[in-house]
C-alpha cells in the first residue's frame, strides 16, 4: 500500500506494507499474490494459523445468533461456557474469568484488582507494584508502567505511574562466571524481596512479570527455581503474584500455562494473544477465588469494566480456539524441540549467533557482534529491522526487535511459528530465516569495518 495515498494511520508512516488479503493455514497471502510463511504468527497471535475452519465456523455461528450484550445488563452463553473451559484448566486456586479485548487492557485490569483486593481487606495502604526491567506488559499507560524497556517508556515518561523495577531473570548476560544456574536465580529473585522491603511490605501489592519474556528480550525463560523463589517471597510478604502470559500462555510454550514448567500458580494471569488465535481480539484475566471472595465480601463489585467485556463472538472463538489447542500441545513440544535442534544445526555456528533459548514453539536468537565478548551491533545499524526485511523478502515473517539489553542495545529474532506447522515448514522457515541472518549480519559486519572518513 502506498503510503503517500492510504488513510490508514500505519505504525510506520514511511513505510510501505503488503495488503494481506487471505490467510491459509501457516500461510497469508498478500494482494501480490504472494505467500509469506508466517513463523511468528505476527507476534505470537495466530497459534493455529489462518483460516482455521472450526474457528470460522464458530465465529459464523454466533455473530449470527448473538453479537452483542452489554454486561451490565447481561451475561452471555458464550463467556460462561469460555470461563468454564478456561478455570477447567487452569493453575491451581484460580477460580473467575475477568475478559477484556487485549493483552494492555488485561494487564490494565490485574493491576487494579491488586490493588482493589487489599484495599477490601482493610489495607488500602498497599498501593505500590514491582515489575522487572526488560518485560513488556503492553502500551496503554498502566502497562508501559509496568513493562521494564526504557525506549518504550521515555518519550512518555510524564504520564507514567510510578512502578519500580527489579532486574530481569537473563542468565545469558547475568549470571556470573563460576555461579551456579540455581544461584544465579535465587540471587535474582531476591531482588524482589529488597525491594519489598526498602518500600515497606505495607505498602507492595503485586508484582508483576513474564514468565517467558517475549516481544522486548526474545524468549527468555526464568532459570529454574526462579519463579518458586518469587512465589515464597511475595507470599511472605502478602504480595500478589501476577503472571502476565499474554504471549507465552495458551500452549505456546508446550503447556497450557508457561508457569506449569515452573511449577507455580500465580494470584492474577493474565492470557489473550493465543486465546483468541487472531481469530477475534479478546484478551482474560484468571484471578484467584480468594481475590474474588474478598471483593465479593466487601464492595461486591470491581470498580473496572469496558465496553466490550465478554463480548460473545470473541468469546465464541476463544473457546473454539482452546478445544483446538489442547489435543496440540504434545506436538507443540516436539515441533519445539525439532525446531530448536534446527536453529542449532543451522544457526548455532553462526559467528553473530550469540543465544538460541526458549520453549516449545516460543523461540528467541540473540544476534552479538562478537561471540566472545557478546558485544552486541551499534544499535544505528538497526540489525533487528534488517533481519525482517531480509526475511519478508524471503516469504518469510518473523518478530525481530532491537534493545533486547537495555531497551538501546541488542537484537534478537522472535520465532512462534503455529502449533498447526508441519516439519517442512519448520525447515523452511529455519531456512529462510538463516539466509535473511547471512545477508543481513554480513552488510552489518561490512558496514561497520568500511573505515569512517
Ligand atoms: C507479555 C505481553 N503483555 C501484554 C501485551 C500487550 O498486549 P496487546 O498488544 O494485546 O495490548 C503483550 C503484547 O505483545 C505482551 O507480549
Amino acid at each position: 500500500m502506498d503510503p503517500t495515498t492510504s488513510h490508514v494511520f500505519h505504525r510506520h508512516l514511511r513505510q510501505t506494507y503488503p495488503v494481506a488479503v487471505a490467510g491459509d493455514g501457516p500461510y497469508l497471502i498478500a494482494s501480490d499474490g504472494r505467500r509469506y510463511l508466517d513463523g511468528s504468527g505476527g507476534a505470537a497471535v495466530s497459534c493455529l494459523g489462518h483460516g482455521h475452519p472450526a474457528i470460522v465456523a464458530a465465529v459464523r455461528e454466533q455473530v449470527a445468533t448473538l453479537e452483542y450484550a452489554h454486561t451490565s445488563f447481561m451475561t452471555s452463553e458464550p463467556a460462561e461456557a469460555l470461563a468454564d473451559d478456561l478455570i477447567g484448566h487452569a493453575p491451581a486456586g484460580l477460580s473467575h474469568v475477568y475478559f477484556v479485548s487485549g493483552g494492555s487492557e488485561g494487564v490494565e485490569a490485574a493491576l487494579k484488582m491488586a490493588v482493589q483486593y487489599h484495599a477490601e481487606r482493610g489495607r488500602p495502604q498497599k498501593t505500590r507494584v514491582v515489575a522487572r526491567w526488560q518485560s513488556y506488559h503492553g502500551n496503554t499507560l498502566g502497562a508501559l508502567s509496568a513493562g521494564g524497556n526504557r525506549w518504550r517508556r521515555a518519550q512518555f515518561a510524564s504520564l507514567l505511574l510510578d512502578i519500580s523495577h527489579i532486574a530481569e531473570c537473563y542468565e545469558y548476560r547475568g549470571r556470573r562466571e563460576g555461579e551456579s544456574v540455581t544461584a544465579y536465580g535465587q540471587r535474582m529473585a531476591d531482588e524482589l524481596e529488597a525491594e519489598i522491603q526498602r518500600q515497606g511490605a505495607d505498602h507492595v501489592a503485586a508484582f508483576i512479570a513474564e514468565p517467558v519474556v517475549g516481544a522486548t528480550m526474545g524468549a527468555v525463560p526464568a532459570v529454574p527455581g526462579y519463579l518458586k523463589r518469587i512465589r515464597e517471597i511475595c507470599d511472605r510478604h502478602d504480595v500478589l503474584l501476577i503472571l502476565d502470559e499474554v504471549m507465552c500462555g495458551m500452549g505456546r510454550t508446550g503447556t497450557l500455562h508457561a508457569c506449569e514448567q515452573d511449577g507455580v500458580a500465580p494470584d492474577i494471569e493474565i492470557v489473550a494473544k493465543g486465546l483468541g488465535a487472531g481469530y477475534q481480539p479478546i484478551g482474560a484475566v484468571l484471578v484467584h477465588g480468594r481475590i474474588v471472595d474478598a471483593i465479593r465480601s466487601g464492595s461486591g463489585f470491581f470498580q473496572h469494566g469496558h465496553t466490550y467485556l465478554g463480548h460473545p463472538v470473541a468469546c465464541a472463538a476463544a473457546l473454539a480456539v482452546q478445544r483446538e489447542i489442547r489435543p496440540l500441545l504434545p506436538q507443540v513440544r516436539a515441533h519445539g524441540e525439532r525446531l530448536h535442534a534446527l536453529l542449532q544445526q543451522r544457526l548455532g555456528g553462526h559467528p553473530n549467533v550469540g543465544d538460541l533459548r526458549g520453549r516449545g514453539l516460543f523461540r528467541g536468537i540473540e544476534l552479538v557482534a562478537d561471540r566472545a565478548s557478546k558485544a552486541p551491533f551499534d544499535p544505528a545499524q538497526r540489525l533487528h529491522a534488517a533481519v525482517k526485511r531480509e526475511a519478508m523478502a524471503r516469504g518469510l515473517m518473523v518478530y525481530p526487535m532491537g534493545g533486547t539489553i537495555d531497551g538501546q542495545r541488542g537484537d534478537h529474532v522472535l520465532l512462534a511459528p503455529p502449533f498447526i506447522v508441519a516439519d517442512a515448514e519448520l525447515d523452511a522457515i529455519v531456512e529462510r530465516l538463516a539466509a535473511a541472518v547471512d545477508a543481513a549480519t554480513a552488510a552489518a559486519r561490512r558496514a561497520r569495518d568500511v573505515p569512517s572518513v
